[in-house]
């Protein structure tokens, strides 16, 4: 099966974004990062992917103001003109419109910080916190109309400890999230997923064993 041409939207730093560039070098890895959009110019993520031999293109949203869809269009150009199959965002700072949703429905991914569907929106690491989570993770999903809604396609979990800060936590999430992102395109990327009901369907895909905090020796 050919490859599927993906591209990446950012907005920062894109350490996600450079954990999946790492690893489409893989051979037998079914996608190849042909491209890294970010709304914000000069966004760190930019070069990292230019100097990994990524075309980058900047397609800023502030001269757009409140006219989202407008942005959104000009990203879309911008996306077909690539002839991109699937998005990935990581780390992307933008609301999207049902408009642009609709255009990659089924076919764009999003990673949270959280085990959804707890902790939607900002704060995730301090909210869990406050709340004496034990468990605590990150998810990729597709993107749905919905703010961190949209079918669950892959979910990683941390033991949370009794001394953690948003900090030290949000460092532990981070390396899931690096070790997630990259396993959950290459199921959506080889056809591994299905969509039913609004679910994501994996075939169990090498179920892993329980994570249980804290642990009792
Ligand atoms: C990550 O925590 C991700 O879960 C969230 O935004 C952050 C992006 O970090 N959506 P990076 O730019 O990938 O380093």
């Amino acid at each position: 099966m050919a490859r599927r041409r993906v591209a990446i939207l950012i907005s920062g730093r894109g350490s996600n974004m450079t954990a999946l560039i790492e690893a489409a070098k893989a051979k037998d890895y079914p996608a190849d990062i042909v491209l890294v959009i970010s709304n914000i110019a000069g966004a760190g993520g930019l070069a990292k992917a230019s100097d990994a031999g990524i075309e980058t293109a900047t397609v800023e949203s502030k001269p757009f103001g409140k006219d989202r869809e407008a942005f959104e269009r000009k990203l879309n150009e911008t996306l077909v003109a690539h002839n991109i199959e699937l998005v990935c965002l990581a780390g992307f700072l933008r609301l999207l419109t049902p408009w642009f949703v609709k255009q990659w429905e089924g076919r764009m991914l999003n990673i949270h910080p959280a085990l959804l569907p707890s902790y939607r929106g900002l704060h995730t690491h301090e909210r869990a916190l406050a709340d004496g989570v034990k468990i605590h993770g990150a998810t990729v999903h597709f993107v749905v109309p919905e703010m961190d809604s949209g079918p669950i396609v892959m979910q990683g979990a941390v033991a949370v400890h009794d001394d953690d800060t948003p900090d030290t936590l949000s460092v532990r999430v981070l390396g899931v999230e690096h070790r997630i992102y990259p396993d959950a395109l290459r199921l959506v990327a080889s056809g591994s997923t299905r969509l039913e009901n609004g679910l994501c369907k994996t075939g169990n895909a090498a179920p892993a064993a329980a994570l249980i905090v804290p642990a009792i020796t």
